[in-house]
């Protein structure tokens, strides 16, 4: 039986009379550039997450971006993010002439290493950049306290993690700015590219929406030097339904995460580490096992979609090669990305296609 990694149609074909009537509504009105599904949504996310004020961009990576922008991340400056991650974590970090300086991962969850973050700061760090990896929080409470200690900003990049808790707090309103990605792939996706960064202080929601739109607040008359990041209309429409479904879609991810836990329990195979901290809404599932070109080869044979996130740890990407960094600099990073597999966790997927995963990962990697 073919099984997909995920499986958007399905989702679509659950919800279609509400998205289509949603993107009609939006067609109908024509304003589609900041319209009031926009506001709408933007409020909705920031009560979802506990903060006050949400402020839609164009992409997960423009709300990465915009964010170092705004506690005044620019040329000179570094930035510590974890070695392991989608790579818009470091080059937004890159393309503000700032320097990305990676610290590693811890093995376990593949979140930032709390405990060897201020080995990193120097006079030069300006902010600290968890990611909240594959849904699960990063240990954000130990973070804060060394952000504290050095007077640096805590930016989440909650890409994959809208919805997921830490302690009495949700991703993305733990820290100063939180980053959320609508890429249809994530466990609140678009139909198409969008994103969000949810914020409490009034000055950071102020500077958000300056950047967004050129950097003016009057028209052709920018204070700062910004961009067209706007979240569009049409997406925001699109998400404003689909949020309200988003809860449940991520307790069906946890409970296929619960069947997967106890069937590779007691196996060779590595199952995600769910911290007591943490509500994790598994935007991926990922397992670590040691023969992985032979899982990935059974995979493909029997037609079951899987993904790689990710192959290449920040340090040893081509485009960083002038950094000098050796392998074997983050061992826990190495190790991720030579043994991680994601299989299929999307709400939709069924009792027989669960099934049928489990049987092929525990015929080649138990
Ligand atoms: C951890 C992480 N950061 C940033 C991004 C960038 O988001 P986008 O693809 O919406 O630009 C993504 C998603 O692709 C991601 O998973």
């Amino acid at each position: 039986m073919a099984v997909p990694l995920l499986d958007l149609k399905r989702q679509y074909a659950t919800i279609k009379n509400r998205m289509d009537a949603a993107v009609m509504k939006v067609l109908d009105h024509g304003l589609f550039i900041l319209g009031p599904e926009v506001a709408e949504l933007e409020g909705k996310i920031a009560v979802l997450s506990g903060a006050r004020y949400g402020i839609g961009v164009a992409s997960g990576t423009d709300a990465l971006l915009l964010a170092l922008r705004t506690v005044g991340v620019g040329a000179g400056d570094e930035v510590i993010v974890p070695d392991y991650s989608f790579i818009s974590t470091t080059t937004v970090v890159s393309r503000l002439g700032a320097k990305p300086v990676f610290v590693d991962i811890e093995a376990d969850t593949y979140n930032l290493d709390p405990n060897i973050i201020e080995a990193a700061i120097t006079p030069k760090t300006r902010a600290i950049m968890p990611v909240h990896l594959f849904g699960q929080t990063a240990d954000m409470n130990p973070i804060l306290a060394v952000a504290k200690k050095h007077g640096l900003a805590v930016i989440e990049d909650a890409a994959q993690a809208i919805g997921a808790g830490y302690k009495d707090k949700k991703a993305g309103a733990i820290g100063d700015l939180g980053c959320f990605s609508f890429y249809p792939s994530k466990n609140l996706g678009g139909i198409g590219d969008g994103g969000m960064v949810i914020v409490s202080r009034e000055e950071y929601r102020d500077m958000m929406k300056m950047l967004r739109v050129h950097g003016w607040t009057r028209k052709y008359d920018p204070d700062v030097v910004g961009y067209n990041s706007r979240l569009a209309t049409i997406q925001a429409a699109a998400l404003c339904v689909k949020l309200d479904y988003l809860a449940g879609w991520s307790e069906a991810r946890r409970v296929h995460a619960a069947k997967y836990d106890a069937a590779f329990a007691a196996t060779n195979i590595r199952i995600p580490v769910a911290k007591d901290y943490a509500y994790h809404i598994y935007n991926q599932y990922t397992i670590a096992v040691e023969n992985r070109e032979e899982l990935m080869a059974a995979l493909k044979e029997k037609n079951i979609g899987y993904d790689i996130y990710y192959p290449i740890p920040f340090h040893q990407l081509k485009c960083y090669a002038d950094m000098g960094y050796q392998a074997g600099d983050f061992p826990a990073s190495e190790r991720a990305s030579t043994s991680v597999v994601s299989i299929p966790v999307f709400p939709e997927l069924t009792e027989a296609e669960q099934d049928e995963v489990i049987a092929v990962v525990k015929a080649v990697s138990a």
